[in-house]
């Protein structure tokens, strides 16, 4: 498939956008200094926390899975059965569990993510969501593919 562009002028912060690259949905989520704040704090409630048996590229094996900690860009697709999980980005988001510290959520047989994509504990999705091959060939274009 051809690589496709993602405009990350059209985003504010907290807020996500889709491409469709190979028929799959692939986010972009601008995330906010309170976001990122809180993804270190989740580690010991997670199945993968530091994506060793997840699929990403070598350079966003890191604390952030990204290029620039910003910009979160993420296949779109639960890695339990490839549901669409639902983009829930807010802490204590009234339609959530007790505690969700903002994620992802998929409906289909509730397995839960960070904001940086890495699948929770005790929930049916066995690796975290995947980040794909992408650059950056502007400040405020990502090429994906
Ligand atoms: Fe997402 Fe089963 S497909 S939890």
């Amino acid at each position: 498939g051809a690589p496709v562009d993602a405009d990350l002028s059209l985003l504010s912060p907290g807020q996500m956008l889709t491409v469709s690259w190979r028929g799959k949905p692939v986010w972009v989520v601008r995330r906010t200094t309170e976001m990122l704040s809180i993804l270190p704090t989740l580690d010991n409630e997670l199945r993968d926390p530091n994506s060793d048996n997840s699929v990403q590229p070598e350079y966003c094996k890191n604390e952030v899975r990204a290029l620039n900690e910003e910009y979160l860009v993420v296949v779109g697709v639960c890695t339990h059965l490839g549901c669409a999980p639902m983009y829930r980005p807010a802490v204590d988001s009234p339609d959530m569990a007790k505690g969700w510290k903002g994620g992802f959520f998929c409906p289909c047989h509730g397995s839960s993510f960070d904001l940086a994509g890495r699948v929770f504990q005790g929930v049916p999705a066995p690796t975290n969501l995947e980040i794909p091959p992408y650059r950056y060939v502007s400040d405020s274009v990502i090429r994906v593919g």
